[in-house]
C-alpha cells in the first residue's frame, strides 16, 4: 500500500486526537503519507474508554484488520499511538503482533497523559516488534505547543535521520 509515492509512512491510532496531531506534524515535516488505523471498538465515550483500559491491562493484542496488509512499499514507517495503562495502545500492539510486513526502519512516537513514565511502553513495543526502533519519542499532552514539544520533535528528527534531522525540524 502506498498512497502518493512518499518514502515514509506515518501510521497512527488515535481516540481523542492527540496522536493525530503528532502524526500530522510528522507527515508534514517528512513529506510522508498519513495512514490512520481503525479500531472502532475503542471509540470515544465511556464504553470505548473502559474497553481500552481492560483490553490493555489483559494484553488483548488482537489485530484489527486495517486498510493495508503490508507497509514494505515504504522505506521507513513511523508508528504513532497513545499510552494506555502504561503500555502502547492495544491497536498498535495488535499491529505489531499481526502479520503486517514492515520495512527495516520502524520508529515509534507515543503520546501520553503523563500519569506514568513511558520507558515501559517503549520496552513492550520493542519486544512486540522483535527489534529496536530507529527513533523513539513521547509527548505528554500538557507539553503540546510548548518549547518542550519543539525539543522532542527536534531530537526525534535527528535520531530518525541524523543528516536531515535539523532541516526537517525547521
Ligand atoms: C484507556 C486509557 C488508558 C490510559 N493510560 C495512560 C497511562 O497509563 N499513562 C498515561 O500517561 N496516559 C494514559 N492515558 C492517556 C493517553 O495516553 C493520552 O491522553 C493520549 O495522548 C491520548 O491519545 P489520543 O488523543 O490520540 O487518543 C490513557 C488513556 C486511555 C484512553
Amino acid at each position: 500500500m502506498k498512497i502518493a509515492g512518499a518514502a515514509t509512512g506515518i501510521v497512527f491510532f488515535t481516540r481523542t486526537g492527540h496522536t493525530k496531531r503528532v502524526a500530522k506534524r510528522l507527515a508534514q515535516a517528512l513529506s510522508a503519507d498519513l495512514i490512520p488505523m481503525r479500531a472502532p471498538q475503542y471509540e470515544k465515550g465511556f464504553r470505548g474508554y473502559m474497553r481500552a483500559a481492560i483490553d490493555s491491562l489483559r494484553h488483548i493484542n488482537e489485530h484489527t484488520p486495517q486498510d493495508f496488509e503490508s507497509l514494505t512499499d515504504y522505506d521507513r514507517i513511523v508508528l504513532c499511538a497513545p499510552v494506555w495503562t502504561s503500555f502502547p495502545a492495544v491497536p498498535l500492539r495488535g499491529l505489531l503482533h499481526g502479520n503486517v510486513a514492515l520495512p527495516s526502519s520502524v520508529s515509534l512516537f507515543l503520546t501520553s497523559g503523563a500519569h506514568s513514565p513511558t520507558h515501559k511502553a517503549f520496552r513492550v513495543a520493542e519486544t512486540d516488534l522483535g527489534r529496536s526502533f530507529v527513533a523513539k519519542a513521547s509527548l505528554p499532552n500538557d507539553w503540546e505547543g510548548t518549547p518542550k514539544e519543539e525539543r522532542i520533535f527536534a531530537r526525534f528528527f535527528r535520531d530518525l535521520d541524523p543528516a536531515q534531522g535539523i532541516a526537517a525540524a525547521l
